[in-house]
């Protein structure tokens, strides 16, 4: 049991990789608040997670559902080990073709939300002794594609947050680790969904993305959630107890 007894906030825990996290983090005896804008997928994975679960409603791009968050698990918990900000939004738009308004909503969900998670449980962090935040990037915070340049500005946001508040805690002299995990291409239930009508177009575009990925020559896969969330897993636990600021990549060599 690597989180026994610890207390982990898990954001976007309805979804694909935030399930399989807050699936994974609970085996390890962790209590894990499954926190979503979806409050039916959220009190379903709760419900799951037995008496180490727990759901709550958030919209992380509202700094009010923040505020509200920090003072009900500071109220029943009085402290938080382990923080993945891992709720995000995806979507295709280019240059060309994308307004303000779209910007502006990428960089509220995936980018600002890393800012008003970490500044209002920062006192509870700090109350643990020893915390760990991971944020879940993308492989696009560390290569740029022109189809989504919304979508990888809020991911290099949150990259850049993740040194900097990793800096601060440190100097600080609080042992509060901050990390980011970039996925590649992620086999989720939305993704699967989303490959196409026929089992040949299906299998063409999962090729496709196998192909990204150098490792999918070996193994003929992508990323799996399980993979997301054994790397989280690992920057949340003692294994990792002098790690902090890092990208770790999960993408079978695709940042390469
Ligand atoms: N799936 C991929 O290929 C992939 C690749 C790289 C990075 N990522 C990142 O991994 C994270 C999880 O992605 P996923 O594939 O599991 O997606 P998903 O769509 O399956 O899950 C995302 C979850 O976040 C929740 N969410 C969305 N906006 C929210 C908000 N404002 N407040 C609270 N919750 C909100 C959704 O309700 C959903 O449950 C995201 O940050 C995504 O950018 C995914």
């Amino acid at each position: 049991m690597k989180l026994a007894g610890k207390v982990a906030l898990v954001t976007g825990a309805a979804g694909g990789i935030g399930a399989a996290t807050a699936r994974l983090l609970a085996s390890e005896g962790a209590h894990v608040i499954c926190a979503d804008l979806a409050r039916a997928g959220a009190e379903a994975l709760a419900g799951e997670l037995g008496e180490r679960g727990e759901a709550a409603l958030l919209d992380v791009a509202s700094r009010d559902d923040w505020d509200r968050l920090a003072a009900a698990i500071g109220k029943r918990h009085g402290r938080l080990d382990v923080l993945v900000n891992n709720a995000g939004i995806s979507g295709m738009g280019d240059l060309d073709s994308i307004d303000a308004a779209f910007w502006e909503r990428f960089q509220r969900i995936n980018g600002d939300s890393i800012f008003h998670s970490v500044q209002t449980m920062a006192s509870l962090l700090r109350a643990s002794g020893h915390a760990s935040v991971v944020n879940v990037g993308s492989l696009l915070a560390l290569r740029a594609n022109p189809a989504l340049p919304a979508y990888c500005a809020s991911k290099a946001s949150l990259r850049a947050q993740t040194k900097a508040y990793a800096l601060h805690f440190a100097q600080g002299g609080d042992y509060v680790r901050v990390n980011a995990v970039h996925p590649g291409s992620t086999l989720t239930p939305m993704m699967e969904a989303n490959l196409g009508e026929s089992e040949e177009e299906r299998a063409a575009n999962y090729a496709r993305r196998v192909a990204l990925h150098p490792l999918g020559a070996a193994t003929g896969r992508i990323v799996l959630p399980e993979d997301v969330a054994k790397a989280v897993l690992f920057l949340a636990c003692e294994d990792s107890a002098f790690i902090t600021g890092i990208d770790l990549p999960v993408d079978g060599g695709a940042s390469l």
